[in-house]
């Protein structure tokens, strides 16, 4: 089946600017094909190997970093994305694109949903970065949308592609028995709060990194949410002069009975030897599984250089002879599940229900954003209390009727229990 996938990537920065991109130009140079074995789709090999892939677009805020982008992309590939830059560069894109197959989606975590809705009105299949969007209206507009158009949204959860976690998944679980509780962390540079990022003060940390291992929770057991509460302190940033939280730990409780606490932060000083701290570990009725993502076995120190370790299960260079490198790992992994279901229905006849169960959907992700929406308000209650000296007491409750807010804080008059979503979870 010979035709082309044209892709447009809105938002080149850490993240589009490196993997989304470099995926993109491993994909134009040698089609879906190399990376289906990986996933398990390698059935699809041989009928998927014609297929072309195109970035037809890239945009960013500032019209720097879209021709810095451009650049890359024309020096991996020889290819040259036309550029956008703006408020709203999308915008021109699906007007100058009305056939485009996919919007990938890298812009700031809080403009995720305007390019989602805009891609998803205009025809074109949604690949984008986590978290989908931060409030559980925009969600299910995000749902909606994409099941009247017939198009797929894909959320790029690449935890759920780590070996280790497939591992976990596919055995482990089994073997340690009903889950009781768990840990898991994710712990960011302090260069991405203070300078990587502008839209600190529009996030957080749980917000930010906390969606991977929500949804790598939720992906093993596939029990929902019933309870959380959440704290967050600001120390480190506000010498800074940046009102952000430094860190935010969130204890969600599912209706299989485990209790599991998130911890994230985003102030690890540079002299930490790894890119980023995470792992997590869960206890069953019957053993227990510890999973170290940032150390596994793998360091070096030299003069001058530290001590350091590298996660190369995330994306790694593979050098071809014509002295190029390929790019590989489970960081693409999770781009690639999603292609190939959009390839599916473009050039083979699926439905969206056909090949729901390939890649990390806009429903499942629905999960995570209830409880990213939840947590911020719960913390930023329990923030206040604790400056007040009234403790941390505030919770917040899923079900069949939504979401609630539990605040015995609340004074006489005042309404203890504060519904913010009417929809069940
Ligand atoms: N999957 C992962 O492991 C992972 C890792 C890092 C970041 N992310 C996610 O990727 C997204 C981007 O993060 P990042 O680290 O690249 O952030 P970044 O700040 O480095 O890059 C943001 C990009 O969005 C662009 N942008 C901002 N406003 C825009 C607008 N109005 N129109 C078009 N482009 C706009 C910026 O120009 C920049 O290119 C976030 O949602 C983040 O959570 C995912």
């Amino acid at each position: 089946m010979a035709g082309t996938i044209k892709i447009a990537l809105v938002g080149a920065g850490m993240f589009g600017g490196d993997v989304h991109a470099r995926s993109y130009a491993d994909l134009q140079r040698a089609g879906i094909s190399p990376q289906l074995g990986r996933v398990g789709l390698d059935a699809w090999a041989r009928e998927m190997a014609a297929i072309k892939f195109e970035l037809v677009a890239v945009a960013t805020r500032s019209e720097k970093s879209a021709r810095r982008a451009q650049k890359n992309y024309r020096d991996w590939t020889k290819s040259k994305p036309r550029m956008y830059s703006g408020e709203k560069p999308w915008l021109d894109i699906l007007r100058d694109f009305p056939d485009l197959d996919v919007m990938a989606v890298a812009t700031p975590d809080h403009l995720h949903t305007e390019v989602i809705l805009a891609g998803l009105n205009a025809g074109a299949h949604i690949i984008t970065e986590k978290p989908m969007c931060l409030d559980i209206a925009e969600a299910d507009q995000i749902i909606e949308l994409a099941k009247k158009k017939k198009r797929i949204v894909a959320v790029d959860m690449h935890k759920r592609y780590d070996p280790d976690h497939l591992r976990i998944r596919d055995d482990i679980k089994k073997r340690i028995g009903e889950p009781l509780y768990g840990t898991a962390y994710l712990e960011e540079p302090l260069e991405v709060s203070t300078s990587t990022f502008k839209w600190v003060e529009q996030s957080d940390p749980f917000s930010y990194v906390g969606p991977h291992w929500v949804d790598l929770i939720y992906h093993y057991y596939k029990s929902k949410p019933v309870s959380l509460t959440a704290v967050g302190q600001k120390k480190r940033l506000i010498r800074d002069g940046i009102n952000a939280y430094d860190a935010v730990q969130v204890r969600v409780d599912f209706a299989n009975g485990m209790s599991i606490n998130f911890h994230n932060n985003w102030i690890t000083p540079p002299d930490f030897e790894g890119p980023v701290n995470q792992g997590h570990e869960i206890v069953g009725a019957d053993g227990k599984v510890e999973s170290d993502q940032q150390y596994r076995g793998f360091r070096w120190w030299n003069k001058g250089g530290g001590s350091r370790t590298a996660n190369n299960h995330f994306t790694r260079d593979v050098k071809r002879p014509d002295k190029t490198q390929a790019y590989n790992g489970y960081g693409v992994d999770s781009l690639t599940v999603g292609l190939a279901a959009i390839c599916r229905m473009k050039f083979f006849g699926a439905t969206r229900d056909d090949v729901a169960d390939i890649y990390p959907t806009a429903e499942e992700a629905r999960i995570t954003v209830a409880i990213v929406h939840a947590a911020r308000i719960v913390r930023d209650l329990n923030f206040n209390y604790l400056q007040e000296g009234k403790g941390a007491s505030v919770t917040a409750q899923f079900g069949k009727d939504g979401i609630t807010i539990v605040d015995p804080n609340q004074t006489a008059g005042q309404e203890n229990f504060q519904k913010i979503y009417q929809k069940g979870i």
